[in-house]
This record gives structure tokens, C-alpha cells and sequence, in this order.
């Protein structure tokens, strides 16, 4: 499955992408919102977990590679979710690029692509959560069109009980040909 936008194509994981994701996902700048930055493995693993949920259809996380100079951006994605979130919503969309790219619209213009997908298979809505430290993430969510459940804030159950990542905000939006 490949998506296109203005600068980037979002397209499915190869072995060159694993170097440059590790890069990413190995940063503590990129990953301060995270628990944990990944080593090579982790990172490895992750992009096994992608490819296998592009294999069963139960998520599209992609990567998006500049167009300009097939670079990897980062990725961007939509996923069924495994956990409990308020109005049980079906599938989330997210993002994680290398700090090279942030600040130039690259997340809200991979993630655009990956609603109007959503939408042209019938999703009702999509969700998005993240810690409520996490100002630019949440930056994305409003971009696209977003909106906060004020309702729907929780303690990501994956994150320990003392972390200050753990509190999360939910944004929800819904399919427009649904509503
Ligand atoms: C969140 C993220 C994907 C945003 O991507 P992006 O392509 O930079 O998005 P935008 O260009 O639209 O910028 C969104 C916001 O990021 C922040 N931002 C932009 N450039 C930044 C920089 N160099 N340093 C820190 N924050 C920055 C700003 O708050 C911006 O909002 P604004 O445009 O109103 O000023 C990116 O910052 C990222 O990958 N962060 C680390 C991973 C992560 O936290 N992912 C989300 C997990 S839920």
C-alpha cells in the first residue's frame, strides 16, 4: 500500500529503512515523550511489528520518505488499537519523524493522506493520544483537524503508575461522510 503527498510517499517498510528508523528512535530528543529510547534491536522489532500488521491489515503504519531525495522522514501510520479508550474507537493515527524534519508541516501532511484512506474505507472516526507533555504532537492533531475529548484523558496503562508521561489527552475526529 503506498499513499502520495506533495513531498512525501508513504510506502511500506524495507531493509534499507532499518539503519536510518534505528537513527530516529535511538535520539532522546525524538523520543523524550516516550518512556525509553531504542536501540538497534528494539528498533528492528518495531519495524518487524509494522510490516507484520501491514501483512494482517491491522495497521498501516508506513514510512514516509522524502520525495525529493528518498530519505527516510519517518513514519506515519494508522493501527488498531489493543486498549481500553473512551467511545471504544477502532483505529488511532501517529507519527514519529527525525528532528531534521519537524517544523516544516511533514506529519500533518503524511497524516491528511492517511484519513482520507481512512475514510475511503468507511472509518467512522480516528483517534489520536499522546502524553500531555507532548505540545507538538498534539500541535499535529489540531492541524488536522482534530479535536480534544476533554472526556477521554487517561493513564496509558503501558506506562508506569509515578511516570510524568503517563497522564494522556485523547483527540478524536470524526469521518465527515459518517456524521
Ligand atoms: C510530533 C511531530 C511528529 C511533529 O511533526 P512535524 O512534521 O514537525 O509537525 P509540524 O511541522 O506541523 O509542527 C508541529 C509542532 O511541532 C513543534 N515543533 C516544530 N518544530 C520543532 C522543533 N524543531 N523542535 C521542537 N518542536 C517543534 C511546534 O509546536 C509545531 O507546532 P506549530 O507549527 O504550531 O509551531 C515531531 O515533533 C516528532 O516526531 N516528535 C517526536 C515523536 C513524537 O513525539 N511522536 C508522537 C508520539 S504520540
Amino acid at each position: 500500500m503506498i499513499l502520495e503527498t506533495e513531498r512525501l510517499i508513504l510506502r511500506p517498510w524495507q531493509d534499507a529503512d532499518r539503519a536510518p528508523f534505528a537513527a530516529i528512535v535511538g535520539d532522546p530528543h525524538v523520543m523524550r515523550f516516550y518512556p525509553n529510547t531504542r536501540d538497534r534491536a528494539a528498533a528492528d522489532q518495531w519495524i518487524d511489528k509494522m510490516i507484520a500488521g501491514l501483512d494482517a491489515g491491522t495497521s498501516a503504519f508506513l514510512a514516509a520518505e522524502h520525495k525529493s531525495d528518498g530519505q527516510l522522514v519517518g513514519m506515519i501510520g494508522t493501527a488498531r488499537i489493543d486498549m481500553e479508550l473512551r467511545g471504544n474507537p477502532r483505529e488511532e493515527i501517529g507519527w514519529v519523524l527525525g528532528s531534521r524534519y519537524w517544523g516544516r508541516g511533514y506529519a500533518p501532511e503524511g497524516a491528511r493522506a492517511h484519513i482520507d484512506r481512512a475514510w475511503r474505507r468507511g472509518l467512522p472516526e480516528l483517534v489520536a493520544f499522546t502524553s500531555v507533555l507532548n505540545t507538538p504532537s498534539q500541535r499535529v492533531m489540531e492541524k488536522i483537524g482534530m479535536s480534544r475529548d476533554q472526556e477521554g484523558d487517561f493513564l496509558h496503562p503501558r506506562v508506569a503508575e509515578d511516570h510524568p508521561l503517563r497522564p494522556h489527552v485523547l483527540y478524536r475526529i470524526a469521518n465527515p461522510a459518517r456524521s
